[in-house]
């Protein structure tokens, strides 16, 4: 049921996001050819189909929940601007991402960092004008804007810049993880929760098992740099120790980062207890984030 559960939602978020471009016919062709290679080209949508399985906490049909469909694209755009941003030469450099030319590469570095732009912004807009009520609309705008910002994602990307070549504790280690990945997941879970009204306790015991899964997340896209191949990975492997990174592989080895991911799994799906089997999907995505291969 669950392994249907994600063909179809998987299948939902990429007619969605097809949907959001489709009726953009704006002057700047080429930005907007670009924007549409980077967001409809792969990706496992993680992210999405962990707003809608949030948004499934009640055990009611997604069709029952207005704007969920803007609030699970705006997180795959948002996602996808922070890819196109951290592949540039500027930052870490890449020339391959979800198994094709990275956008600087495909278009080039002006186009790349306005394709992240525009993205960001096109996020905001597409929740601004859903169909959420005024005030989920506000808490929604809030969580992907902190998340996505300087006491998140933006400020983990800063303080990933800044270590290179530094060999971080662990507590400053996790902490830059948290910023820069664990924050939007976070935000997903919240805007799925925010969807279907979720009373303050609710948000909060969503928000340790996303907390959880957030950092796991990022151990595990440490552990796969430096266990898999750049085919399998549809972006360059290696690149961390290459680049001289602090990751939870460099400080704990292989063996302790995959037992740190595991403890982290667990943690996160502890947290979901209260919800019985209404939380299956949650369950289903947190394995699916340890097991991945990619
Ligand atoms: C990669 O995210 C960047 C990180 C935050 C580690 P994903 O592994 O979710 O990448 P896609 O969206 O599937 O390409
Ligand atoms: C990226 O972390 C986190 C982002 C905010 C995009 P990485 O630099 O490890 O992501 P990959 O490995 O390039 O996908
Ligand atoms: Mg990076
Ligand atoms: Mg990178
Ligand atoms: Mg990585």
């Amino acid at each position: 049921m669950t392994a249907a559960w994600l063909e179809q939602s998987t299948q939902r978020i990429e007619t969605e996001l097809e949907a959001s471009f489709i009726h953009l016919n704006e002057p700047a062709k080429r930005l907007q050819d670009a924007m549409r290679y980077a967001v409809m080209g792969g990706g496992k949508r993680i992210r999405p189909l962990l707003v809608y399985a949030a948004a499934s906490l009640k055990g009611q049909s997604l069709e029952k929940v207005p704007g969920i469909d803007a609030s699970a694209v705006a997180v795959e755009l948002f996602h996808t601007y922070s890819l196109v941003h951290d592949d540039l030469p500027s930052m870490d450099n890449d020339d391959l991402r979800r198994g094709r030319a990275t956008v600087h590469k495909a278009y080039d570095e002006a186009t790349a960092l306005l394709v992240g732009d525009a993205l960001q912004t096109m996020a905001f807009e597409l929740v601004a004008g859903s169909a959420l009520k005024d005030e989920q609309k506000v808490a929604t705008m809030l969580l992907l804007s902190k998340a996505g910002g300087l006491a998140g994602m933006a400020g983990g990307q800063a303080i990933d810049l800044e270590s290179v070549g530094a060999s971080l504790e662990q507590p400053e280690l996790e902490r830059m993880h948290r910023l820069k990945t664990g924050a939007l997941l976070r935000a997903c879970v919240g805007m799925g929760g925010v969807a279907i009204d979720l009373d303050e306790v609710e948000l909060e015991r969503l928000d340790q098992y996303a907390s959880s899964l957030g950092l796991a997340f990022q151990v595990v896209d440490d552990i796969l740099d430096a266990t898999s191949d750049s085919q399998t990975l549809g972006k360059t492997a290696g690149k961390d120790a290459a680049a001289d990174k602090p990751t939870f592989v460099s400080l704990m080895g292989l063996d302790g980062a995959q037992d740190f991911a595991r403890k982290l799994h667990q943690e996160s799906i502890d947290s979901l207890s209260v919800w019985g089997d209404n939380a299956n999907l949650l369950k289903a995505l947190a394995n699916k984030v340890l097991y991945r291969q990619n």
